[in-house]
């Protein structure tokens, strides 16, 4: 694929994300900023927009641990953290999501050790000072990504993990960016062949980011190499089979259902989800080494 035609810069990411654009505040409809706002925009995350994520964060197993967000949005995930009794620090590069990340905390009575504006490609920590570092939906949208991933490995502690989330080159990828919007829309021959622009536009609720990239497992392996232990694995089946967007309509149960079961989300689902160690673990044994050495 074409590389991007404008060069992007952080700035322009910072001033994207900022204000209306940062994501979750359209969940609730309740009075903004209040605590009845961020408990409804936390229910609605775990329980309609994200039903794995509460599974996949573990955010009740690391009490008294130091944990690290990037790009940490409205504070959700990091509040879940902090109730769960972690050592919370919340980063992102914009004043407006650490005012409203801060905000949310105090709200709930939650305590965290600091929340501050902070680019991932370079962050104002020590080497190994995280037991766990976790970032849900940023990554992609950086300027540098593989510098990101190399900042996250340096903070983290020699037995440290980190859990990302990226986008996924899945079906939404090929249906709606390519087939509906680049080629039914023309969009791909308005940009000059140029496919990150049309996907850095429909990517987002509010459309027009600077930069969302979408990934291979194969391209995930390689912005994660210097992690020696790597689980990687498709999540969410997204838009109409597990929520309504722009509150429209769902499929029916049962096309969700039969998704499910066939196994779909391994498959198709729009977001990889990472879990990276810094340190390399055994690999688990395979059923037939198992088979052979106890049976
Ligand atoms: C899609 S939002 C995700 C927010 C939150 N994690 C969530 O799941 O709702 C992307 C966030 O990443 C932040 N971000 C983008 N580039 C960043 C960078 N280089 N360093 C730190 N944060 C960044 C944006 O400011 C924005 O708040």
């Amino acid at each position: 694929m074409n590389e991007h035609k404008h060069k992007m810069t952080t700035e322009e990411v910072r001033v994207y994300w900022g204000k209306k654009n940062i994501p979750q505040q359209w969940y609730s409809k309740k009075d903004p900023f209040t605590r009845q706002w961020f408990n409804e925009l936390a229910y609605k995350r775990y329980s309609r927009y994200y039903p794995y994520l509460k599974d996949e964060l573990e955010f009740e197993n690391h009490r008294g641990e130091e944990i690290l967000e990037i790009g940490c949005g409205i504070g959700t995930d990091l509040a879940e953290f902090a109730q769960g009794g972690a050592v919370v620090t919340g980063t992102d590069l914009g004043p407006d999501q650490v005012m409203l990340s801060k905000l949310n905390l105090d709200l709930r009575g939650l305590p965290y050790k600091e929340i501050t504006e902070a680019n991932v490609e370079n962050l104002p920590f020590p080497d190994g000072s995280f037991d766990l570092v976790y970032s849900i939906g940023v990554i992609h949208h950086v300027a540098n990504p593989e510098k990101a991933i190399s900042e996250i490995f340096r903070v983290l502690k020699p037995d440290g993990k980190a859990i990302v989330l990226v986008y996924a080159r899945g079906w939404k990828h090929y249906l709606k960016r390519c087939l509906v919007h680049g080629i039914l829309k023309g969009k791909w021959f308005r940009y000059g062949f140029d496919w990150r622009k049309v996907r850095s536009e429909v990517s987002e609720v509010h459309g027009s980011s600077p930069r969302t990239e979408i990934w291979t497992k194969r391209e995930v392996r390689k912005l994660f190499k210097q992690f020696p232990t790597l689980e990687i694995k498709k999540r969410r089946l997204g838009e109409f089979f597990e929520y309504k967007p722009y509150n429209t309509v769902m499929f029916p149960a049962f096309v969700r259902n039969i998704l499910f079961l066939l196994g779909l989300e391994s498959l198709i689902g729009e977001n990889w989800f990472v879990k990276a160690d810094k340190t390399k673990w055994p690999k688990e044994e395979t059923f037939f080494g198992v088979w052979w050495r106890h049976y």
